[in-house]
C-alpha cells in the first residue's frame, strides 16, 4: 500500500528515464510522451542545454532569500518584460500561485487608487486556474469544490464565450475578468479574436482588469510566445508556469506598470519563488525559446499537425469529433470514449491526457519533430482502427 496521500488516480506505470519525446519505463519500454508533464516540458525531457545549466548552477547557488537582490531573477524578469507587454514579472512556484497573486494584483490596484468597491472578479464556467481555495472558488468545478467550504467569494461565474453575460454581469463592483486564453483542462477551448477583442472593449468601457491565464497554454505552445497575441490585445496582467521552467516548478505573474502601483514592499512574497536555481533553470528555456526561428517552427510543426490529425479525422469520422488547439497545444474531441481511447494509446506506447468534454489533449514537446508527429498519428490511426 502507498504512503502517498490517494489524491491521483495514478496509472500503474512509472518511468525510469526520459529523452526528447520519449519515456522509458522500469522495464525499459519506450514510449511516445505526448502529455510532457501535463505541457510543462516544453523542451522534451532532459534537453541538453537545461541539464548543464542545472549541473553548473547546482555547483553555485540554490536558493536565497528574496530579502537579497538575486542576478538570475532580474534577469529573467528582464528578458521576460523586454519581450512582451508587461513591465514587471513576480516570480512564484507553480500556476495555481500565479493564478492567485494575479487576482491579488488586480484587487490592489483597485484599493491603492481609491476605487476600494472594484473585488469582484469575472470568471468562466469550465475554467481550471489551479488548486488553492481562491483559484479553485474562481473556476468552481462542482468535482473540484465539494467539501473545501465555505466558498471563498468574489467571484462572478459566466458561460464561456458569453459577451452578453459578461456584460450583463458587470458591474461597479467589478475588477477584472480572468480568463484561459486557451481553455485547458476544460477541453481545449479557442475563442476568436473577436471574442477577445469584446471582453477587451468591455474592460476599457468599464475601467476593468483583463487577467488572460496562459499557464497551460503560453510560454510557445502556439507558435506564439503567448496564445493572446494572435488577437492583437493586450492584457494587464497574465500568469504563467508549466512551460517556463521546462521541468522545473516555476510560476511567474506578469503585469503592467499601471496596474503594479499598490505591490510594494511586503504586499506579496515566497520563500522560493525566484531562487537562483529555478530562475537559471528559466533563464536557460528562454535561450532557447528565444532562438531565431523556433517559434517559427512551432508554428509550422503545429500547421502540420493539424493537417494530419484532421485527414485522421476525416478518416475516422465515428471515432474522432473534432481537432481542437492551436501549434503544439491539441485536443481531439471523440465520439468514443476519451479515458478507454487513452488507455488503448497508452498499450501502443503513446501517453497522452484527458480533458473535459471527452477530449484527448495532446502536448508533444516544442522540439518534436515531424517523424515523431507522424509516429504519433500511425499509433493513432491503430487505435482508430481497432474501435471503428
Ligand atoms: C490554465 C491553468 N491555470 C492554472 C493551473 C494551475 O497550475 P499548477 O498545477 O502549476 O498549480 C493550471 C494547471 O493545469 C492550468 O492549466
Amino acid at each position: 500500500m502507498s504512503s502517498v496521500l490517494g489524491t491521483y488516480a495514478r496509472k500503474n506505470i512509472s518511468f525510469k528515464e526520459g529523452k526528447g519525446s520519449y519515456l522509458y519505463d522500469e522495464n525499459g519500454e519506450k514510449y511516445l510522451d505526448f502529455v510532457q508533464g501535463i505541457a510543462v516540458n516544453v523542451l522534451g525531457h532532459c534537453h541538453d542545454h537545461l541539464v548543464k545549466t542545472i549541473q553548473e548552477q547546482s555547483k553555485k547557488l540554490w536558493h536565497v532569500s528574496n530579502a537579497f537582490v538575486i542576478p538570475e531573477q532580474e534577469k529573467l524578469a528582464k528578458r521576460l518584460t523586454d519581450n512582451t507587454f508587461a513591465d514587471f514579472v513576480c516570480f512564484q512556484n507553480s500556476g495555481t500561485e500565479a493564478t492567485e497573486a494575479s487576482i491579488k494584483i488586480a484587487r490592489k490596484y483597485f484599493h491603492e487608487i481609491g476605487k476600494t468597491e472594484k473585488k469582484r472578479i469575472i470568471t468562466f464556467k469550465g475554467a481550471f486556474h489551479g488548486r488553492t481555495l481562491a483559484a479553485l472558488f474562481a473556476a468552481n468545478n462542482p468535482k473540484h469544490v465539494e467539501g473545501f467550504g465555505p466558498k471563498v467569494d468574489g467571484f462572478d461565474q459566466v458561460p464561456f464565450t458569453d459577451l452578453k453575460s459578461i456584460k450583463k454581469t458587470l458591474n461597479k463592483n467589478t475588477a477584472a475578468i480572468m480568463i484561459e486564453t486557451i481553455m485547458g483542462e476544460g477541453g481545449i477551448k479557442t475563442m476568436s479574436n473577436d471574442f477577445l477583442k469584446g471582453i477587451k472593449d468591455l474592460c476599457a468601457e468599464h475601467e476593468v482588469l483583463l487577467i488572460l491565464d496562459e499557464v497551460q497554454c503560453g510560454v510557445g505552445r502556439t507558435g506564439n510566445f503567448f496564445a493572446f497575441e494572435k488577437s492583437g490585445i493586450e492584457p494587464d496582467i497574465v500568469p504563467i508556469a508549466k512551460g517556463i521552467g521546462g521541468g522545473f516548478p516555476l510560476g511567474a505573474c506578469l503585469v503592467t506598470k499601471k496596474v503594479s502601483v499598490g505591490m510594494t514592499p511586503g504586499t506579496h512574497g515566497s520563500t522560493f519563488g525566484g531562487n537562483p536555481l529555478a530562475m537559471s533553470v528559466g533563464n536557460a528555456v528562454l535561450d532557447i525559446i528565444y532562438e531565431k526561428d523556433f517559434l517559427k517552427n512551432v508554428k509550422q510543426k503545429g500547421e502540420y499537425f493539424e493537417g494530419i490529425l484532421n485527414k485522421l479525422k476525416d478518416k475516422y469520422p465515428k471515432i474522432i469529433e473534432e481537432v481542437r488547439g492551436v501549434g503544439l497545444i491539441r485536443g481531439l474531441k471523440m465520439l468514443v470514449d476519451n479515458t478507454e481511447f487513452i488507455k488503448k494509446l497508452t498499450e501502443q506506447k503513446m501517453l497522452t491526457v484527458k480533458a473535459e468534454e471527452n477530449v484527448v489533449r495532446l502536448f508533444p514537446p516544442l522540439i518534436v519533430s515531424n517523424k515523431e508527429l507522424d509516429e504519433a498519428i500511425t499509433k493513432i490511426e491503430s487505435v482508430c482502427k481497432e474501435m471503428n
